[in-house]
């Protein structure tokens, strides 16, 4: 992360060319400020890698669960790759910005009627299918409205990754998916090949996030190769979409390795192409998913200190103007992160802090022990690479507004999406 900031004349840190407390001054605090060349940068890297291993034979899709609005969708339709959703609401908001629906993915694990006719009302070019009730339920909506719908099965692979477990996903007892080992994935196929709105195009799987071991996604693609062979072989049908879903983690602060994603593909295509040998399949079309290592070091949070707060002998609490409600990771995974003192950004480090929000809720904390300079009321803090699962989960506890997401270029900003008005908090009470 820290390649991406620099410090100017004035001890600010400067993000995306833009001084960082100028930016604060513009649009008010807390502030989501995201950069997009670096956006762009990272969904460059998977193209070239991933294109430079499969040739045509493979799609990016930006699962947009990390960061959702209208511009993150042109961009990601600009840069000519795919994007996967979750919900009406993801849909519609790619939608609303002309995203080609041939390129959209629709996952989710307890899709409603109301959702699922959209996707095929929008031509959606993938429905991934999670369970048998949807089967049944996307089967009869097709043929309701005379359609036939592209599906991909979710595919539970059965592989434990080294990741929080409440964001681990490929093992039997995860709510999302057909198993294998019980033979559940294979009785969802013989299912599908019964129901004549629906199209079998290929398998999916996704075994979890902020994943730093290349050895899950090589063991993933083999037991996924193997399951498309029994499939081919037992049925006839060789569906050969093969979503290998997305995970990879990205560094947050220096206890996190810093991955090259090139490495990684090239690990797991070098998989997936012995294998292929070995099993004499040929190698399926390949897309992946992912959703933090595209945006999750373009972004940074920037908050106002209002108090801080020395408990002698404990801590020293710093207390900021946002706090779970905009970052709620660290009270939902332990997660950490990098601060920069932003208008103080070449001060020594003398000090350790708690950086603790406003919310009534002694956890609602952004970290513990992190270095700072000596800090006072009306100081900036930069919180590091908050561009993933940070705006996309933040809420309204306690009545707080949702902050502005302002994207910064080459030395210049805009809004992209406006701070909440009170009026808006009370837009749905009646
Ligand atoms: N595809 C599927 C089906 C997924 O469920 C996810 C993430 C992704 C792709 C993208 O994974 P990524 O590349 O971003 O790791 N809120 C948690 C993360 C939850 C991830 C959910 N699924 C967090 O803040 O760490």
């Amino acid at each position: 992360m820290k390649e991406h900031i620099n410090i100017n004349e004035h001890g600010h840190l400067v993000f995306g060319g833009v001084d960082t407390v100028e930016l604060t001054e513009k649009y008010g605090t807390p502030l989501y400020v995201m950069d997009e060349n670096i956006i762009r940068d990272n969904i460059r890297k998977y193209k070239q890698t991933l294109e430079a291993e499969y040739g045509n034979n493979c799609m990016i899709c930006y699962a947009s669960k990390a960061f959702s609005c209208k511009e993150i969708y042109r961009i990601v339709n600009d840069e000519g790759i795919g994007t996967d959703v979750v919900s009406a609401g993801e849909l519609l908001t790619a939608v609303s910005v002309d995203f080609p629906c041939e390129k959209i993915v629709f996952h989710g694990n307890n899709k409603s009627e109301e959702e699922l006719l959209l996707a095929l009302n929008c031509d959606v070019g993938m429905v991934i299918v999670d369970n048998i009730n949807e089967l049944e339920t996307l089967n009869y909506l097709a043929k309701k409205v005379n359609k036939k719908a592209n599906i991909s099965l979710r595919i539970k692979p059965g592989v434990e990754a080294h990741t929080h477990e409440f964001i681990r996903t490929g093992a039997i007892d995860s709510k999302f998916g057909f198993a294998l080992e019980t033979g559940e994935a294979f009785e969802a196929v013989k299912l599908t090949r019964t129901l004549e709105n629906l199209v079998l195009k290929g398998f999916h799987c996704h075994i979890g996030s902020q994943i730093f071991d290349v050895e899950p996604f090589e063991l993933t693609s083999e037991i996924m190769l193997e399951f498309m062979l029994k499939v081919k072989n037992e049925t006839g049908i060789y569906a050969n979409h093969l979503n290998l879903g997305g995970g990879f983690g990205i560094k947050y602060t220096d206890e996190d390795k810093n991955i090259d994603y090139a490495d990684y593909t090239k690990a797991v295509a070098a998989k997936i192409k012995e294998k292929c040998g070995e099993l004499g399949l040929l190698i399926p079309f390949i897309s992946i998913e992912p959703g933090r290592s595209i945006t999750g070091q373009a972004g940074i949070t920037l908050y106002k200190i209002g108090v801080v707060k020395d408990i002698p002998g404990h801590r020293q609490y710093v207390l900021i103007d946002g706090g779970m409600t905009d970052n709620p990771r660290y009270i939902m995974y332990g997660a950490k992160y990098d601060m920069i003192t932003a208008n103080k950004a070449n001060a020594p480090l003398t000090t350790k802090i708690t950086l603790a929000g406003k919310c009534c809720e002694s956890g609602d904390l952004i970290g513990e022990n992190m270095p700072a300079p000596e800090l006072e009321s009306g100081d900036i803090i930069a919180v590091l690479a908050t561009g993933a699962y940070n705006y996309s989960m933040a809420s309204n506890y306690n009545r707080l507004q949702k902050p502005a997401v302002v994207m910064v270029k080459n030395g210049k900003s805009r809004t992209i999406i406006n701070r909440e008005s009170l009026n808006e908090l009370l837009k749905n009470d009646v």
